[in-house]
């Protein structure tokens, strides 16, 4: 039985964290092999709120470098960006077509977006029927993405129904895999770990920034549990041994806190010595790999996804009628 095809997509928007990892990457890792897996760069929808090339182009590479870093192999996936397949776009153009100003309108991303002062251009607003573009041109029936995506995949199921309708059965309808992960990491102020908080803890950050950001997290006055503190640790803790063993239990780690818990230098440093555990192999891939490698992972990647792509797109554009 052939596998299933799984596609997620992230955009090239800034360093990544160890939010990032816990919640998307690592669990990505650990489950894209079981699949016919399709990894993609959404650089174009990068371009709705990058202007500096140089930042795309730089954002773009780093994501992938982050990824093959943090355990995928290329060899086992689809890598590619999305600007390379130009049947998203097209196929975009063509859902655009089929929804409703109103329904995009109700988007959470776009409205929040907007609510935060970001431009309301035209690409924001029709950002969802890009990405269903992205999802339906490979008969995607898993997209494993964060809980603020759900929306944007019941979105592409909308598209599926409104383009079956009009032109016959020609798209499945894909499923979100919302990834539980580690659920939500505290950043160093205690609020959930996020780029535009400035709070993180950069994945790939040099010893010297990770040492300032855990020194920088929030602590109590004393004598109490350091809640915040312990609870990035746990998480971490928990990759370095994998998932805990017998003699290192989350219990026997918490009454390590409760023994030290007015000692937050001690804890802090044993959270950097951890950290360190967890990053420095992955640090060294990442340093092993060059721009020109990830130029041609992305090449092997197009060309293989393009030919996905194209042979979809024919049935599309016969079914539409551009054909003639
Ligand atoms: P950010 O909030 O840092 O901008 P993104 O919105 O780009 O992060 O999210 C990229 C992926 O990382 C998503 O799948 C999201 O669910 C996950 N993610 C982001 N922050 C965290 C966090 N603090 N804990 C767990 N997962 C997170
Ligand atoms: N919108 C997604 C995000 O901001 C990125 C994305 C673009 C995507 N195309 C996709 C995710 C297709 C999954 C599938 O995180």
């Amino acid at each position: 039985m052939s596998k299933k095809r799984l596609l997620t997509g992230l955009q090239a928007s800034g360093t990544l964290h160890i939010g990032n990892y816990f919640g998307a990457l690592k669990p990505f890792v650990e489950m894209y092999e079981e699949y016919d897996s399709h990894l993609m760069v959404a650089d174009y929808h990068a371009v709705t709120s990058v202007r500096d090339p140089k930042v795309l182009r730089q954002n773009t590479i780093d994501v992938v470098k982050d990824y093959i870093a943090v355990g995928v192999d290329p060899e086992k996936v689809i890598m590619f960006k999305q600007s390379d397949i130009l049947e998203h776009t097209e196929l975009g153009w063509i859902l655009d077509c089929l929804v409703t100003v109103p329904f995009l309108q109700q988007a959470h991303a776009y409205k929040d977006k907007v609510a935060k002062g970001l431009e309301a251009n035209a690409g924001l607003f029709t950002y969802p029927m890009l990405m269903a573009a992205d999802i339906l041109l490979y008969d995607t029936e898993v997209v494993p993405v964060g809980e603020d995506q759900r929306q944007h995949i019941e979105y592409a199921r909308e598209a599926v129904t409104k383009f079956n309708n009009a032109y016959g059965e020609t798209f499945i309808e894909p499923k979100e895999h919302i990834l539980k992960g580690t659920g939500v990491v505290p950043g160093i102020d205690g609020q959930k770990m996020s780029k535009s908080y400035k709070n993180t803890i950069p994945l790939f950050g040099t010893p010297e920034e990770i040492q300032k950001a855990v020194m920088s997290i929030v602590t109590g006055t004393g004598g109490e549990i350091p809640e915040v503190l312990h609870n990035i640790h746990e998480i971490v803790r928990g990759a370095v041994t994998n998932n805990f063993t017998e003699t290192n239990s989350p219990q026997k780690f918490y009454d390590l806190y409760t023994e030290n818990k007015s000692n937050y230098k001690a804890l802090k440093e044993a959270l950097i010595e951890d950290i360190e555990k967890l990053i420095a192999p992955m640090r060294e891939k990442r340093a092993s790999i060059s721009d020109d490698d990830v130029r041609a992972v992305l090449k092997a990647g197009a060309e293989k996804a393009r030919e996905r792509a194209a042979k979809k797109m024919e049935d599309v554009r016969t079914k539409v009628g551009v054909t003639i």
